[in-house]
């Protein structure tokens, strides 16, 4: 399998509750390397046009009010397979429907605030690292 980069974010909801450190664990237990890394705080209009595609859904609006209401870690995770494999330790978006020992049935609260957020395909990945980080910023090895 292909050496893969995917975009991480741990939300609001986690970073508040001082999880970071064990969401970054349960990565780097799998074989996700960091290789960019951030604490930001965005604005409800930065969240708006990082969510883009959802702006016709109905949770939209909750959405980028919750994005916005906290850090957030944004990363840049490296490895086998990334892609699929950030998405698999995260667990199904509705932590009701993730899988024991994902980071969303362990640490979400609700399908808004559901901790963790990764990209969900090759172009998306892309599109996403590129939108927090410069390449200067992405460690290349
Ligand atoms: P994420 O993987 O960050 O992508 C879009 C986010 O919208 C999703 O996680 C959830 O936090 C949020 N969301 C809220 N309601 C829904 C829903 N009904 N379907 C999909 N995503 C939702």
């Amino acid at each position: 399998m292909s050496v893969e980069k995917t975009l991480s974010i741990i939300k609001p909801d986690a970073v508040k509750r001082d999880l970071t450190g064990k969401i970054i664990a349960m990565f780097e237990e799998k074989g996700l390397r960091v290789v960019a890394q951030k604490k930001i705080l965005l604005s409800k209009e930065q969240a708006g046009s990082f969510y883009a595609v959802h702006r016709d859904r109905p949770f939209f609006d909750e959405l980028c009010e919750f994005m916005s209401s906290g850090p957030i870690v944004v990363q840049v995770l490296q490895g086998s397979n990334a892609i699929d494999l950030n998405r698999q330790i995260m667990g199904a978006t509705n932590p009701e429907q993730a899988e024991t020992g994902t980071i969303r049935r362990e640490f979400a609260l609700s399908m808004t605030e559901n901790s963790a957020h990764g990209s969900d395909s090759a172009e998306t990945a892309r599109d996403e690292i590129n939108f927090f980080f410069s390449g200067l910023e992405v460690l290349q090895f």
